[in-house]
């Protein structure tokens, strides 16, 4: 188990304490998951915020901070022969709870006692929300509320407190992403290298995943790759590759201590590609370079999102796609059959960092409010960068049938949009390029080693 120095887990539950202000705050590390029968798991993943207060990468804890007290408790059972024989040697509760700077550990069995007592006493139990089935049936337990009422003991203030913390990464935690983004570029140019007629997309995938596990992590999502890369999130990887189409690949590693890398490639079937890929392939690159270089400080990243999507009409302008004022058609969103989702979104212990607490606690606030416009309504995050915010870049262009075929017998916004040179480009797909992007005074960075990106980048790794 890999964690950082306990001085830091320290430091980070003190604030916790400090910014929540009263009461008890708990949280539930994850168990085992079962895939079809009890004993045989899934892939183990700690919950992303016991990770940041506690780092104990192991089911069986509970981590407690009281906020009246000023005191942290880690809460678990040590192993018996019996666990033993099967797992090895385990670490006592008391050593792991050392490591992460917490004095005091106890019994599992103590901390319902604990929680009812708290309750009793009409102190406050802070929760984040949870995400497991399993999280509401163990907290209704330990605190003999019923499950229905676990949704009360959510606390806006924690939710808050914790989102304020994690938003910005430490020197830590950013050398632990950028490892995860090294990571991908290898998983990304073995990808390339590998999509040549004949090859199956589940081939690229397999391959991909492996690269991920074979560096110590799993893939920090399941890998999207596709020809069909008109489809978001496409996860079916059964086709045989062709000459003439793209690959779509959007994946990411996990580093030793679960942070996340999060990047897309577009690359050509047999290593080439076509004039028509290009131009559009350009159009989505520049949208990444400009916008990452506008990525800084003090600037949301809604205006820089309606910036990507003005360099996107643009282009698409240029090619007869798109028509009229730039401006009146980003305003009206007209960019968004093109380009339907967002710019990008939080990254760390989360591929989307935080989503379990409320995308909108973690993107937006008072001063900037989520939009409910098609297509900037999917943006995750609109707030102000901040330095030491992670963000990912990932604009795209893509050419979806039914989203066309919709628009079009609407007539929907026809004043921007050529639907008669919009069907040239009906079977194209689609092309989506991400990087991770670290904001900082000084710019805004890309993290990890850079992985191949211009068209001439592209085919030269792609030549055989
Ligand atoms: N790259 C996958 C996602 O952002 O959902």
């Amino acid at each position: 188990m890999t964690i950082f120095p306990k001085e830091i887990y320290w430091q980070r539950r003190k604030m916790l304490r400090e910014l929540v202000g009263e009461g008890v705050i708990l949280f539930p590390g994850n168990e085992e998951s079962s895939m079809n029968y009890r004993s045989n798991y899934y892939h183990y993943r700690q919950d992303s915020t016991f990770l940041y207060f506690f780092g104990i990468n192991r089911p069986g804890f509970f981590g407690l901070c009281d906020v009246d007290e000023q005191k942290d408790i880690l809460y678990g059972d040590d192993f018996g022969i019996d666990d033993i024989i099967w797992m090895g040697e385990q670490p006592a509760v008391r050593d792991l709870a050392a490591k992460v700077g917490v004095e005091l550990s106890a019994s599992s069995e103590s901390l319902g006692t604990f929680l009812k007592q708290t309750l009793q006493k009409g102190r406050k139990v802070h929760i984040l929300p949870p995400y497991r089935g399993d999280h509401v049936i163990t907290l209704s337990q330990l605190t003999g509320v019923s499950q229905d009422q676990v949704q009360e003991m959510v606390s806006q203030v924690l939710i808050g407190a914790v989102v304020k913390l994690r938003s910005v990464k430490d020197h830590h935690e950013i050398a632990e992403i950028e490892k995860a983004a090294d990571v991908a570029g290898i998983m990304h140019t073995t990808a390339m290298k590998m999509a040549y007629p004949g090859n199956y997309e589940r081939e690229l995938a397999g391959a991909v995943e492996g690269i991920a596990l074979a560096h110590g992590g799993p893939v920090s999502f399941p890998v999207i790759l596709s020809m069909d890369g008109q489809i978001l999130h496409n996860h079916y990887h059964g086709k045989e590759l062709v000459e003439g189409r793209m690959v779509v690949c959007d994946a990411g590693a996990e580093s030793a201590m679960c942070y996340a890398s999060d990047i897309t490639r577009t690359f050509p079937v047999g290593g080439k590609f076509s004039a028509q890929q290009k131009d559009i392939y350009n159009i989505v690159l520049k949208a990444n370079t400009e916008t990452i270089k506008a990525s800084l400080p003090g600037r949301t990243y809604r205006e820089v999102h309606l910036m990507a999507a003005k360099i996107i009409a643009g282009g698409l302008k240029e090619l007869g796609i798109m028509k009229g004022d730039l401006d009146e058609a980003v305003a009206a969103g007209a960019h968004a059959l093109f380009f339907p989702h967002g710019l990008g979104h939080m990254l760390g212990l989360d591929v989307h960092d935080m989503e379990g607490l409320g995308e909108n606690h973690v993107g937006y606030n008072d001063a900037v409010k989520r939009s409910d416009q098609f297509g900037l309504a999917y943006l995750r995050l609109g707030r102000k960068l901040e330095p030491g915010f992670v963000v990912t870049n990932e604009p795209g262009c893509y050419f979806i049938p039914a989203l066309i075929d919709q628009w079009k017998e609407e007539k929907k916004l026809e004043q921007f949009i050529n639907y008669g040179q919009v069907e040239k480009y009906r079977g194209f797909g689609g092309v989506r390029i991400e990087d991770d992007v670290l904001i900082s005074d000084q710019g805004s960075r890309v993290l990890g080693t850079p992985i191949p990106k211009t068209v001439e980048e592209v085919e030269d790794t792609m030549r055989v």
